[in-house]
C-alpha cells in the first residue's frame, strides 16, 4: 500500500486494488469510461451492456475494499450506466448522499434529440453517520446576502445546490487542457476534494487518465494515487504532477499572485456568481468574497485586501482570463443588421 503513496500506477485498477485488500483511501474519485465509444489509448470503450454492468460492480467492489470506514466515494458516469452504478452501490452497502448533476454549456449537438449537456456524479459514503464533510470550504454567497440584503442570512453563506453549472468542460483553449479525450476540470475536483477530505488525507483515482485528480489533490496538499492501464496516460499524469506546485504554505505567502492563486480566484468567482461590477459597487459583498478567498488560499497571516482582489478580478476580466458568469452575457456591440451575412467568395458552405 505504501508503494501507492503519491504515485500514478500503471495497471488494471481491479488487479492493483485487490492485491492491497486493506483500507487506505479517505476519498475515492472515479471517472470510469462511459461505454460510449471514446477513443482511448488502451481501452475499448464500447462493450456489451451486461458485461459493462458486471465490470462496474467489480471495480466498485475493489474500490470499496480499500476505502476507509469514514471514507467518501464519488463516481462520474453518463446516462447509459448511471443505474448500474446505483444498483452496484446498493449491493455493496454504500450510502448515497447526493446525486449531483454537472451541467455544462455547449453540450453535444444532435439533430434528432436534445443536446446532451450533463454528467452524473454520484456521491456515496461507507458510514452514513461518520464521514468528512467540510461544508465551510464550499459554502457560497447566498441570494439572501447578494440580492435581498436579508439580516437573517447565514453569514457563512449557503451550501451549493446539487446541480453544478459553474464548471465548464475543459475545452481546447484552456491552459489546463492536455489533449486527453475527456479531461475533468480541476475546479470540479477541487470542490469535491475540499469538502470530502482534509489536508494530508489520501485521495485515490482508479481511472486516472491525464491525472487531473492527482494533480488537484497534490495542489491541495493531499496524498494521491492514480491508476491507469495506459502507459502513455501514466507518463502524461506524471508530467503534470512534476509541473504543478502545491499551495503556498501559510506564512510563506508574500510572493503575491501566481497561476494557482489566479485559478482559485477564478473558480471562487464562478462558484459565487457575483459579477465583478457588483463586487466593485458593494463593499459588503466584496468583503464576504475576500474572506472566502483568503480562507481558501490560507492567507490568514498576510491576507489579500478586498481592493487587491477586486482589482485582480477586473484585470483578469480585461485580459480574458475570466469568462462571463453563467447567465450573465458579455456586452457586445449591437448587430448592424438582422440579415444573414453572405458567404465570402471561396467560403465552403457548411449547411
Ligand atoms: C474517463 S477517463 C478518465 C479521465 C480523467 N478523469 C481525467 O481527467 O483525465 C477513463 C480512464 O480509465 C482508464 N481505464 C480503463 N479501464 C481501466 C482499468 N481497468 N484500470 C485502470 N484504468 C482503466 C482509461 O485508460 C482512461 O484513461
Amino acid at each position: 500500500m505504501e508503494g501507492l503513496r503519491n504515485e500514478i500506477k500503471l495497471g488494471d485498477c481491479i488487479e492493483v486494488l485487490s492485491k492491497i485488500g486493506e483500507p487506505f483511501a479517505d476519498l475515492i474519485l472515479a471517472d470510469p469510461p462511459f461505454n460510449i465509444g471514446y477513443k482511448y489509448d488502451k481501452y475499448h470503450d464500447k462493450v456489451d451492456k451486461k458485461n459493462f454492468a458486471a465490470w462496474t460492480k467489480d471495480w466498485m467492489a475493489a474500490c470499496n475494499l480499500v476505502l476507509k470506514p469514514q471514507g467518501s466515494f464519488y463516481i462520474a458516469i453518463g446516462d447509459e450506466h448511471v443505474a448500474d452504478v446505483k444498483v452496484a452501490a446498493d449491493e455493496l452497502g454504500l450510502e448515497m448522499r447526493n446525486w449531483i448533476i454537472w451541467h455544462y454549456a455547449f453540450g453535444q449537438q444532435m439533430k434528432n434529440k436534445f443536446a446532451r449537456s450533463h454528467t452524473h456524479i454520484l456521491y456515496f459514503v461507507k458510514d452514513k453517520s461518520d464521514f468528512i464533510f467540510n461544508d465551510d470550504s464550499v459554502r457560497v454567497i447566498s441570494d439572501r446576502q447578494k440580492k435581498y440584503q436579508d439580516k437573517r442570512a447565514n453569514p457563512e453563506g449557503k451550501m451549493p445546490d446539487d446541480v453544478w453549472d459553474e464548471y465548464p468542460r475543459v475545452c481546447g483553449t484552456f491552459k489546463e487542457r492536455t489533449g486527453f479525450p475527456c479531461q475533468m476540470p480541476e475546479s470540479i475536483l477541487a470542490r469535491i476534494i475540499r469538502v470530502s477530505s482534509n489536508k494530508e488525507n489520501w485521495v485515490l483515482d482508479p481511472f486516472s487518465g491525464s491525472g487531473t485528480t492527482a494533480v488537484t489533490a497534490h495542489k491541495l496538499n493531499r496524498v494521491y494515487t492514480g491508476i491507469d492501464i495506459s502507459e502513455e496516460y501514466v507518463k502524461e499524469a506524471e508530467r503534470r504532477i512534476r509541473e504543478c506546485k502545491g499551495l503556498p504554505i501559510e506564512g510563506e505567502s508574500k510572493q503575491g499572485w501566481n497561476e494557482h492563486l489566479e485559478a482559485e480566484l477564478k473558480w471562487l468567482y464562478h462558484e459565487n456568481k457575483v459579477p465583478t461590477e457588483q463586487l466593485d459597487a458593494d463593499s459588503f459583498l466584496l468583503t464576504l468574497f475576500s474572506e472566502k478567498f483568503n480562507t481558501r488560499v490560507r492567507k490568514t497571516r498576510n491576507p489579500f485586501q478586498p481592493r487587491e482582489i477586486r482589482d485582480r478580478l477586473i484585470q483578469m476580466r480585461k485580459s480574458a482570463k475570466l469568462g462571463p458568469l453563467r447567465g450573465h452575457s458579455i456586452p457586445r456591440k449591437p448587430r448592424k443588421s438582422h440579415t444573414r451575412r453572405k458567404p465570402l467568395e471561396n467560403e465552403v458552405a457548411t449547411k
